[in-house]
C-alpha cells in the first residue's frame, strides 16, 4: 500500500494529498479543474511552511512531501497505479456515484476505493462499483494535517479485511480511527449539522449578530471556534448539501436546512473558499 489517489483536490483533497505525501506516501492529486490543482500545490506548500515555522517539520520534510505529489486532470492516469483512492469530489450523490463506477472501471482489481463523503451512503455508493468489500468511508476532518480523527465508515458489504487495513492505514498517519455504521450523516455530522443550522436559524431569526453567536459558544462552551465560523471553513454550500442528505435520509423536518442558508448558497456566499460567509476573509 504505497501509492494513492486523491480525487478532488478543492478543501480537503489538498490537506489529505499533503498528509499522505508527509508520512512518505506517493500521491497522485487528481482534479478536472486545472486551476483547482494549482491553487492545491500552493496552499500545500503554504501549510508546509507554517509547519517548518512552528518546527514540527524541516526544510527538506517539505522538499520531500512536494516531490511525492504528482497532479493530474485526467481521472484514468491519476488512478492507473493506485493501490488505494481516497475520493475527495463534490458533496454530490451524483457526481459520487458516476466516479466510483469510473473508478471501479479504471483502477487495479486490489485497489481500496474510499470515499471523504460527510453525509453520503457508502452502501449507495458502493452499488456504483463491481467491488462493494473494497468500498468504505474514510472521513477526515478539516484541516487534515492538523486533526487527529478519521471516522471509518462501513458500508453493508464492506469486508474486515478492508475495515482492518483503513484502520492500520489511519494509524499510519498519526491518525485516530473511530469506526462508525452507515447512517446518514454517520457520527460527525449528525451531531455537528443540526448545531450549524440552529446558529443559523438563531442569526436569521435576530436572536443576536454572527459574532455573538459565536462567541457564546466559545467562551460558554469551550468551543475552539464558533459555529457560523466553522460554518464558513467548512464551506457553506458543502454544509448545505449534508443538511439536505440529513433532511432526505431520515425524513424529519427537524433537519431542514434554514432558509438564510440556501440564500447564501445560490447567492454565491460560500464562506472562506470564495472570501465571503458569514464572515469576510
Ligand atoms: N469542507 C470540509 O470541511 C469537509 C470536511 C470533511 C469532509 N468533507 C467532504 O470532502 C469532500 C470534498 O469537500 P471539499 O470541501 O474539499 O469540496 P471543494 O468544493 O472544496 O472541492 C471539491 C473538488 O472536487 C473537484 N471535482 C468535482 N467533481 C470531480 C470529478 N468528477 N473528478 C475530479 N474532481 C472533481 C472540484 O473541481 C473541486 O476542486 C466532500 O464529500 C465533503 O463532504 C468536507
Amino acid at each position: 500500500m504505497r501509492h494513492i489517489s486523491v480525487i478532488g483536490s478543492g478543501t480537503m483533497g489538498n490537506g489529505i494529498a499533503h498528509t499522505f505525501a508527509q508520512f512518505g506516501f506517493d500521491v497522485s492529486l487528481v482534479d478536472i479543474n486545472p486551476d483547482a490543482l494549482s491553487k492545491a500545490l500552493l496552499t500545500i506548500a503554504d501549510n508546509l511552511d507554517r509547519q517548518i515555522k512552528k518546527g514540527t517539520i524541516t526544510d527538506s520534510d517539505k522538499l520531500h512531501t512536494l516531490g511525492r505529489i504528482a497532479t493530474y486532470s485526467s481521472v484514468a492516469d491519476g488512478v492507473k497505479a493506485a493501490d488505494f483512492v481516497v475520493e475527495a469530489a463534490t458533496e454530490n450523490e451524483a457526481v459520487k456515484l458516476g466516479l466510483f463506477a469510473e473508478l471501479d472501471r479504471l483502477c487495479p482489481a486490489h485497489t481500496i476505493l474510499t470515499s471523504n463523503t460527510s453525509s453520503i451512503s457508502i452502501t449507495k455508493i458502493a452499488s456504483a462499483t463491481s467491488r462493494p468489500d473494497k468500498v468504505i468511508g474514510m472521513h477526515f476532518m478539516n484541516p487534515v494535517p492538523v486533526m487527529k480523527l478519521v471516522e471509518v465508515i462501513k458500508g453493508y458489504a464492506t469486508s474486515v479485511d478492508t475495515i482492518t487495513t483503513i484502520i492500520a492505514l489511519s494509524k499510519q498517519l498519526d491518525k485516530v480511527p473511530v469506526e462508525s455504521n452507515d447512517y446518514p450523516g454517520f457520527v460527525a455530522n449528525r451531531i455537528l449539522m443540526p448545531m450549524i443550522n440552529e446558529a443559523i436559524y438563531a442569526l436569521y431569526e435576530g436572536v443576536a449578530d454572527a459574532e455573538a453567536i459565536d462567541t457564546v459558544m466559545k467562551l460558554g462552551m469551550a468551543h475552539p471556534m464558533g459555529p457560523l465560523q466553522l460554518a464558513d471553513f467548512i464551506g457553506l454550500d458543502v454544509c448545505l448539501s449534508i443538511l439536505r442528505v440529513l433532511h432526505s435520509g431520515f425524513g424529519n423536518p427537524k433537519y431542514a436546512p434554514c432558509p438564510l442558508l440556501v440564500n447564501m448558497v445560490a447567492a454565491g456566499k460560500l464562506g472562506r473558499k470564495s472570501g465571503q460567509g458569514f464572515y469576510r476573509y
